[in-house]
């Protein structure tokens, strides 16, 4: 992939992943993800962020720093703003083909480096404030963001073009083909991304949200004409509404978010089905926008974007062997993981010849902040009776959505 660049002296240089398969082993990227490294170029030159050996990556890379007339050899120092494997897998085939270069990271990250990689030469701590000369007037400052989403994350700065090279934060799902920068997309081409960012963040960042609020707050004193970050698109023209969108996200880490509902559901045999169809009668006669999500044919990265987004949950599912519908529990078990809280949840479903579920689900309700109003379930297919009163639930829970302040 050609280098692009961001002005006369830093070049984004990434790689596009489109060869489907997950990201971190979990989330599917069927519109696959850029691995976003920045060659900088003073008297010295600094490459910040590497990559790993993941399809043809590799190649693209070195493709695109020979396209900024450079190459691996040619680095002097090699910055880790943290040390995840999609960043540093290529590390010690880097170290082959470069030994001179300085390897700089935070304390955290070059005890990960060595642990990790078992380099124990050329390497170099930073921390907060700490400087880098290139010369010819460009100095790169360092600023720790733990937890960001990693605790040996850094961030990365620029002052005399005021670009940030910000690691994961301010990133998005979604490979960019040629163009890097949000000048270069359209309207339809940003919904698309930001759709993608928000999946991105509720998978891999949500449950750092008050680190990111406090990694934000430390940079409030810098100049940001530019955001880059190691995955997604380059913020050139606005960096301030990336920094917002995820400003947005990580408040709703506390709750409340949007004012919609996110139902996720699993059904055997439809008796499960025909309650949330009563439901939906109910929160429709409300207004309230609502996602469906069902387990376990559509993949949970998208149940826990929902989830993350709205402010209101229906969980459904049947009883099953005297517990929860299997996919079921999956959900709730990342949901916990991940932080899902301060949500308006209303649960319900079937059972067959003896119920069980709302045994298991109370007990993973004590570890989720969730307001919960009454479950409600019932056996087989809901009789007239239960319909009516499920529409009337789904009135409720959506009733008291929409009058959220
Ligand atoms: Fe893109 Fe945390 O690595």
């Amino acid at each position: 992939m050609k280098a692009r660049a961001i002005n006369d002296y830093i070049y984004c240089v990434h790689a596009d992943i489109r060869e489907g398969g997950l990201f971190e082993g979990i989330w599917p990227i069927p519109e696959g993800v850029s691995l976003n490294s920045y060659l900088v170029k003073g008297e010295k030159t600094a490459f910040i962020d590497l990559f790993r050996d993941w399809g043809s990556a590799v190649e693209q890379m070195k493709q695109g720093i020979a396209s900024a007339g450079s190459s691996f050899p040619e680095i002097d120092y090699l910055i880790l703003n943290h040390i995840e494997p999609d960043h540093t897998g290529w590390l010690r085939e880097f170290r082959a083909l470069n030994p001179k270069a300085e390897i700089i990271a935070t304390k955290k990250g070059i005890d990960l480096v060595k642990t990790l990689y078992k380099i124990e030469s050329g390497l170099r701590e930073v921390k907060d404030g700490d400087t880098l000369d290139l010369g010819a007037g460009i100095i790169l400052t360092f600023y720790e963001a733990p937890n960001v989403h990693w605790p040996d994350t850094m961030v990365t700065f620029e002052a005399s073009s005021g670009t940030l090279f910000s690691c994961d934060a301010f990133g998005s799902y979604g490979a960019l083909g040629e163009r890097v920068f949000d000048d270069e997309f359209d309207e339809k081409e940003h919904a698309f991304f930001e759709d993608e960012c928000l999946r991105y963040y509720s998978n891999i960042v949500s449950s750092f949200s008050s680190f990111v609020e406090k990694a934000v707050a430390k940079l409030s004193g810098l100049t940001i004409k530019c955001v880059a970050p190691s995955h997604g698109m380059v913020w050139r023209n606005d960096p301030k509404k990336i920094i917002d969108r995820y400003l947005k996200y990580a408040s709703w880490a506390k709750g409340p978010a949007e004012k919609s509902i996110a139902i996720i559901w699993g059904s055997m045999y439809g008796n499960t089905k025909a309650g949330v169809d009563a439901l939906i009668r109910g929160i429709e006669k409300e207004g309230v926008p609502y996602s469906m999500h069902r387990v376990p044919d559509e993949d949970v990265s998208y149940a826990l974007t929902a989830a993350y987004r709205s402010s209101g949950l229906v969980i459904a599912m049947p009883t099953y062997e005297y517990a929860i519908f299997p996919p079921m529990a999956y959900v709730l078990d990342i949901f916990k993981r991940k932080h899902i809280i301060g949500k308006k949840v209303l649960r319900i479903g079937s059972w067959g010849w003896i119920g069980g579920a709302k045994k298991e689900y109370d007990a993973i309700l004590e570890k989720l902040k969730w307001d919960n109003l009454e479950s409600m379930e019932w056996a087989g297919y809901p009789t007239e009776k239960e319909l009516a009163l499920l529409e009337e639930r789904g009135k409720e829970l959506a009733g008291m959505i929409k009058s959220q302040t």
